[in-house]
């Protein structure tokens, strides 16, 4: 059952570094795109189109849209949370659009500024516009597994969240462990809530790493069948609404894990490892990534 090939989405330009507090120049997002894409990566969540009151950090996303060189095959997605978010992403030419909702109501309130029913209503006419214009419609599912004000969120609440974007046209749905409490048999069931209503093809897991579990949960993932990841290289990350929330698991430590398991991903480790020291040295600080460090200490 574990699949013999993975398709990561590095979502280090996006969720990785919209947490930073010193803004990080376009030119330097720009150029972290380039070498995600020269390592390999078939997909790289770039920026988002969201309040610059809320997110001061991606405020630069038609920059850093102009500003990439895309290359072919490669899959570049940015988040639209309504329908003024994907208007203003349209002439930036996404390949793909993400709507983000809550498996949790506190955290949607926190987060999107809306109740889970209210945020359904808002994606509506973003995957209604996204289909006339031909671009697919992903769905994250925030607060899978755990949630900062609610604890431990059970299955049925991730079941519910994607039987609602199931109905208005969601394409693919990610599971989602925003803060990072998970556990792999908790991960499983999460994602058999998920596969209620979607396929494996169209199933995704999105891992934080705050308590390590991360690499454990990728890996309970596998063995639910599970073929598409959002990694973030460096392990950059966190959300500005997930109080202790850290980083996203590591690229670098998931396409290690990966390749010693003899499962293909595309990606040259040695290349997102340049990649990952690229912006960490930016940022003044080493790589959240134990292979990445490993590596650069060879
Ligand atoms: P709202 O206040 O409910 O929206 O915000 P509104 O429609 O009432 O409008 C209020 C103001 O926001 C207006 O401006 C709008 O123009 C503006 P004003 O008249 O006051 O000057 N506005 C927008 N501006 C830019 N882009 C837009 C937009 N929409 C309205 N799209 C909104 C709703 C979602 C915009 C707001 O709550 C927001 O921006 N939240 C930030 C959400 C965010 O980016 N969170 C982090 C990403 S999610 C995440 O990291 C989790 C994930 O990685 C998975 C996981 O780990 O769980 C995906
Ligand atoms: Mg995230």
């Amino acid at each position: 059952r574990i699949p013999s090939k993975v398709k990561l989405v590095d979502v280090g330009p996006r969720d990785g570094l919209q947490n930073e507090a010193a803004p990080v120049p376009a030119e330097v997002k720009i150029a972290l795109v380039q070498r995600l894409q020269d390592a390999g990566l078939q997909g790289i969540e770039v920026t988002s189109y969201v309040s610059p009151k809320w997110v001061p950090q991606m405020a630069d996303r038609h920059a850093v849209m102009a500003g990439i060189a895309r290359r072919e095959g490669v899959v570049y997605s940015v988040l639209t949370p309504n329908l003024q978010g994907f208007e203003a992403a349209l002439p930036d030419r996404p390949d793909e659009v993400v709507v983000f909702g809550s498996a949790s109501e506190s955290f949607s309130r926190k987060n999107i500024n809306c109740s889970i029913a209210e945020s359904i209503e808002r994606f509506a006419p973003v995957v209604e516009a996204a289909r006339a214009a031909g671009i697919p419609v992903r769905g994250a599912m925030s607060c899978a597994l755990g949630c900062p004000w609610e604890g431990e969120i059970a299955p049925g609440r991730v079941a519910y969240l994607a039987g609602l974007m199931k109905q208005i046209g969601v394409q693919h749905v990610g599971v989602a462990d925003t803060i990072g409490v998970g556990t792999p048999r908790q991960v499983q069931r999460a994602i058999e809530a998920a596969l209620q209503h979607y396929g494996i093809d169209a199933v995704s897991g999105h891992f934080h790493d705050t308590y390590g579990q991360a690499l454990a949960n990728t890996l309970a993932a596998l063995e639910v069948g599970v073929w598409q990841y959002d990694t973030a290289v460096a392990g950059l990350g966190g959300c500005p609404y997930a109080r202790g929330a850290t980083g996203n698991v590591a690229t670098e430590d998931v396409v290690y894990m990966l390749h010693g398991m003899g499962i293909a991903t595309g990606i040259d480790l040695d290349r997102l490892v340049d990649a990952g020291a690229y912006i960490s040295g930016f940022l003044g600080r080493k790589p959240h990534s134990r292979a990445a460090n490993a590596l650069l200490a060879r």
